[in-house]
């Protein structure tokens, strides 16, 4: 037809008429047919029917469902809340084949809702910052695949990214180094200030507006602020909260280093309640990570103060003292009314009472049989910042690793050794994308695509609906709305090595 007619039900509040445009305008993108709004529901060739006004901001949990009918004469959908819609409509745009015409859409049923609660997608604007619309355009990405937490790693040793009013040293001095470093060309990245330094980061408005967008797309943000250890471009800007006094510096390789704030001066907490404190007013979902891994601890065993602090709360060890330190930052984020994730490290020396684990070498089992929840992402299965290939000739230069398409494709996030009655804290699982040797967001992109498809399919749908012949059938079509997109991806088919070590594997 030469117009395509679409009828809104049960879209009362403002908030909705926003999702309503959004609606309208994803479906013109990509069907290129003129639409028109509110047709009587009678004419209507497109009826989107929702039950209640839904939560203001998705809560994780929340109920994700929706129901698609296409039938010769019309499309109906329906959801209980607005984001079961917009879910529904990604499936639709997912089944729309343009045709000389306008599209087609085959005749389905069905009746859709994901298995886990947390579908997500990290990453690392830590070692290289990405503008807003980049961030945005990967916001985009995620809602296309129905992923709906993206972990904003905002710190690490070699920048920090998120503007703090009460500490702005942070980042005019903590956001930028010498150079774009790990072995890098200069002009692998744009991200120079006009200064010649390397580096940047979000104001607060910025990272609003970001939030606003998220929130729009249904998806929820986990800022991560990592402490106690990579933490090097924080003391370089206040060297006052280690043990050394430093001076530190950003202009570091991967690695870890010693860029630990100090665990026996108080004043490292009261900087921490403080950046948490803006933190919070700028991001409103309920999650904070507050990162915990890789902590070198020589300057706590050298320095007086973390000494004399283990010996008056008897703790021997110095991987105790983490165990301290994340302890007393969790009551800060509890009295803030939030809740705390951490790596698999703030297990070691007792976790804190109700944090979240977020799995990358272990401890989900461990953690889940104690009553924490866990979020996995182990480094076998989860790393997008390895290699999609073993001719690495043919593949832009990465930390290492080997993580083919249908290695993500088979993970399964409830560990097979964990009892059933502990299963339901397994919130879900997440790609980790480290950017050390990803300057540019076409990069990421590339690393991201089509490996990202295999985990959206792996958090979303029933385990036994997972079928490897039919995803690498589907997977093809994936990539082509990907190219639609202008989405970057790696593509298919896999080189013949990767095949034959596939079925080596299997
Ligand atoms: C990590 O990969 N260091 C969490
Ligand atoms: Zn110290």
């Amino acid at each position: 037809d030469s117009q395509f007619g679409v009828s809104f039900e049960g879209f009362t509040e403002q908030r909705l008429t926003r999702a309503r445009l959004r609606f309208m305008n994803e479906l013109t993108r990509e069907t290129g047919v003129p639409l028109m709004r509110d047709v009587p529901a009678g004419q209507a060739k497109f009826v989107v029917q929702t039950g209640g006004p839904g939560a203001a901001i998705q809560q994780l949990g929340e109920d994700e469902s929706y129901h698609l009918e296409v039938t010769p004469d019309v499309v109906k959908l329906t959801a209980p809340n607005p984001l079961g819609i917009m879910h529904g409509l990604q499936t639709f745009l997912q089944l729309v084949r343009i045709t000389p015409r306008g599209f087609s859409v085959p005749a389905v049923t069905i009746d859709d809702k994901p298995r886990f609660p947390w579908r997500g997608l990290m990453i690392d604007s830590g070692r290289h910052f990405m503008p807003i619309p980049v961030i945005e355009r990967n916001l985009d990405a995620m809602e296309a695949v129905k992923l709906n937490v993206f972990h904003w790693h905002l710190v690490d040793d070699q920048g920090w990214r998120i503007e703090i009013k009460k500490y702005p040293r942070l980042t005019e001095v903590g956001g930028w180094r010498k150079a774009i470093g790990f072995g890098l060309e200069a002009g692998a990245s744009t991200a120079y200030g006009s200064d010649g330094r390397y580096g940047g980061y979000y104001t607060q408005d910025d990272i609003r507006e970001v939030v606003a967008y998220a929130q729009a797309r249904h998806i929820e943000i986990v800022p991560e602020i990592e402490m106690p250890g990579h933490s090097s471009a924080a003391l370089m800007a206040y060297p006052q909260f280690s043990c050394t006094g430093g001076p530190f510096t950003a202009d570091l390789p991967g690695g870890v280093f010693n860029g630990v704030y100090c665990a026996g001066n108080e004043e490292s907490y009261t900087f921490v309640d403080d950046v948490l404190t803006e933190v919070f007013s700028l991001f409103p979902g309920p999650y904070i990570h507050i990162g915990g891994d890789e902590v070198s601890v020589d300057n706590w065993q050298k320095c007086p103060k973390c000494q004399a602090l283990m010996h008056q709360e008897g703790l021997t060890k110095e991987s105790e003292l983490e165990g301290y330190f994340i302890r007393r930052v969790e009551k800060i984020v509890n009295a803030h009314h939030r809740r705390l994730v951490g790596w698999s490290e703030i297990r070691q020396g007792g976790l804190a009472p109700s944090a979240t684990v977020m799995d990358w070498v272990g401890g989900a089992v461990e953690a889940a049989t104690s009553g924490h929840d866990v979020v996995m992402s182990p480094l076998a299965d989860c790393y997008f910042d390895h290699y999609q290939s073993l001719d690495h000739s043919k593949e832009p230069h990465a930390i290492g690793g080997y993580l083919p398409l249908h290695q993500v494709y088979e993970f399964e996030p409830v560990p097979a050794n964990l009892p059933e009655a502990f299963q339901h804290h397994i919130l879900g699982a997440q790609a980790n994308v480290w950017t050390e040797y990803m300057p540019s967001f076409k990069h990421v992109e590339y690393m991201v695509f089509p490996r990202l498809c295999a985990l959206a399919e792996v958090v979303w749908s029933p385990k036994a609906a997972r079928n490897w012949d039919d995803f690498s059938r589907r997977v093809r079509i994936d990539c082509q709305r990907l190219d639609q997109l202008g989405t970057n991806h790696r593509g298919l088919p896999v080189t013949m090595e990767e095949s034959m070590a596939d079925q080596k594997r299997n």
